[in-house]
């Protein structure tokens, strides 16, 4: 969602700002704007609605040297988009951009009312608070302070004033905030990938805290102002994994750069010889690995779905597992009681996602052990949960996740080859599945490519449709879920997910020949019950497109059969083909494919 940058230092304020927003154009955003102090301390803000091409344009006009500024990107949730709700802000003497959102900014605004409000933004009133409390010569770290104990909800802030030219407050509380420390120069963001090429160095702030930033560092505080000793941590990543590398969209890089870091993923976790399979974060005793007999899994949209698939793999690797898998926006709501002996899977890509996050500590809260399948290294679930592995899959910037949901079916799978060993597991299944892991990267790079030419002509022939549908049993299932979901996010083409068995108990009513489903068929012990599915729709004239394993006679309007020894994980590979084709009709489409409307990378409000 929203996105902020703020640079002091040596070099052009501007230029560093611009580069840092476009490195987070990534997360969604429907307007930006930068405020700078040139170097005769005069403030200048620019804002437009639209893509940080725009504020290039603005800023063509009135470029600025100065050394010290802010920026942002804004998904709108206070207030239309509009230039005026556009941050920074601008109250009296402060400089303000913000993620995040203040709940009490309507009580606040009518205690502030000599302010003459502009926008109909929370952010504004967080300005005006903390202008209200800049007085009686106190300084702006402490202003900022007393503001941010008065505000109740989130935020992640940056702010200045030209009364105290060398300095940039930021602060957090529910919503990422990352110092980069460099030689003479600070810059802070809301995501690393920002700070990628200037440094490696980096304070990842904490809730609760704030740090006053010079070119020559940063001091933390906590709102109390006592001095706090912060870590410095190194910054995972480098810039060429934030580009598009010759590819036309980071979406298509995404999926046929799998093969590389699925390779990362299992990277030192898996002996195919010994058919072992072993994870270094979790942080659980052998004598905590035994007394697990309960897992649940949490997650939204994507990561939802590969806790999903995920869990009919755990189920069969130990079967004394009881495994629930659960919508993070729902479950954190619920009146949920989890057993002693549970731990919680906490899965996540950017670690920010908001609802996954308020699961996370309404579990802890049970005293319940919680893990972090995660990506995002040094993301605030990665640093609250207990213990965790990061799926390693590399910066993922299109905002449709697609190499995360793979590294996350597999970083959950070794989980559980990993657990089967403390619990009498199915010895052959692991053996058999530690197999196919070590080849999958092959066998993905394999499927793209022999398949590519095919998916891209399939798209074509079913661009224009409006409808969808896909279907799948057992494994399949989850991969229905997330071939429907990849295809509506980027394409816009209404698609639904459902089991193939509940077929009878709705959907099929819909069927006729507007509509197009996708069969993703594996050759296991249901194939026949999965191509009975297939021919109810086949003979209400609906167009059905089947993606399987299998070689036996299939009738369907096209095919794309794979070929390929991995036959127990063989849905991940069924999936990147899905993946491609929801890429290439979106394509087709003329859609923004890496930046799909409405839709934010991630989602940090509820
Ligand atoms: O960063 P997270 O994995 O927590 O994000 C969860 C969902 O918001 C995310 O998977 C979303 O559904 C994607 N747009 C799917 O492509």
């Amino acid at each position: 969602m929203c996105g902020i940058v703020g640079y002091v230092g040596k070099r052009t304020a501007q230029n560093v700002l611009l580069n840092g927003l476009k490195r987070l154009e990534y997360r969604g955003y429907d307007s930006a704007g930068i405020a700078t102090l040139d170097d005769n301390n005069r403030p200048h803000i620019a804002r437009s609605i639209g893509k940080i091409a725009e504020l290039e344009n603005v800023l063509l006009t009135k470029p600025h040297d100065g050394h010290l500024g802010i920026g942002h990107t804004r998904w709108a949730t206070h207030g239309g988009v509009t230039v005026t709700n556009a941050h920074p802000h601008h109250v009296g003497n402060i400089y303000l951009v913000h993620n995040g959102i203040i709940e009490n900014y309507k009580e606040l605004k009518e205690k502030l009312s000599k302010y003459n409000f502009q926008s109909d933004t929370d952010t504004e009133v967080f300005a005006a608070l903390i202008d209200s409390n800049y007085k009686d010569g106190i300084s702006l770290k402490d202003a900022v302070a007393k503001a941010a104990k008065q505000v109740r909800g989130t935020y992640g802030i940056a702010v200045f004033s030209p009364n105290e030219p060398n300095t940039l407050i930021v602060a957090r509380l529910g919503s990422p905030l990352i110092i980069g420390l460099g030689q003479n120069e600070t810059i802070i963001a809301s995501d690393a990938s920002a700070l990628l090429g200037y440094t490696r160095e980096a304070i990842y702030l904490n809730d609760g805290e704030l740090a006053v930033c010079t070119d020559k560092g940063a001091e933390v505080f906590n709102l109390n102002l006592k001095h706090l000793n912060a870590n410095h941590e190194t910054i995972d990543g480098n810039v060429e994994q934030i580009q598009k590398g010759g590819y036309q969209h980071f979406l298509l890089k995404e999926i046929m750069e799998q093969a590389t870091t699925l390779h990362n993923t299992l990277s030192g976790r898996i002996d195919p010889k010994l058919g072992k399979m072993h994870l270094g974060g979790p942080n659980l005793t052998e004598e905590e690995m035994r007394n697990i007999k309960h897992i649940v899994i949490v997650g939204c949209g994507t990561a939802y779905y590969a806790g999903l698939l995920a869990s009919y793999y755990m189920e069969q690797l130990v079967p004394d597992l009881t495994i629930e898998v659960v919508i993070a926006s729902e479950y954190r709501y619920r009146s949920f009681h989890l057993p002693k002996d549970s731990v919680a899977l906490i899965v996540s890509q950017s670690g920010e996602t908001a609802d996954t996050l308020a699961c996370l500590r309404e579990i802890k809260k049970r005293g319940i052990k919680t893990l972090g399948i995660v990506n995002v290294v040094g993301s605030t679930i990665a640093r609250e949960v207990d213990g965790g592995t990061y799926v390693h899959a590399g910066p993922e910037i299109s905002v449709a996740s697609t190499k995360a949901f793979t590294a996350q079916v597999v970083t959950m799978v070794m989980f559980a080859g990993m657990l089967a060993e403390y619990h009498s597991g199915n010895a052959e299944l692991i053996s058999k599945i530690t197999k196919e892991l070590s080849e999958l990267p092959k066998e993905i790079e394999t499927t793209l490519k022999k398949h590519h030419d095919e998916v891209k002509a399939l798209a074509k022939k079913y661009a224009k449709y409006n409808d969808a549908l896909y279907l799948g049993r057992d494994t399949a299932y989850p991969i229905a879920l997330e071939g429907a979901l990849k295809l509506k996010e980027i394409s816009y083409i209404h698609a639904e997910g459902y089991a193939s068995g509940e077929l009878k108990h709705g959907p099929i009513a819909l069927v006729d020949e507007t509509f197009f489903e996708v069969f993703s068929i594996i050759d296991n012990w249901l194939f026949d019950k999965s191509i009975g599915g297939l021919h109810e729709v086949r003979a209400r004239g609906g167009k059905t497109i089947v993606l399987t394993n299998s070689d036996a006679e299939i009738d369907a309007d096209d095919i794309i059969r794979i070929n390929s020894k991995i036959k127990i994980l063989a849905p991940l590979l069924l999936n990147t083909l899905q993946q491609l084709f929801a890429y290439y009709i979106a394509v087709d489409r003329g859609n923004d494919v890496d930046q799909p409307r409405n839709l934010a990378k991630s989602v940090t409000v509820e």
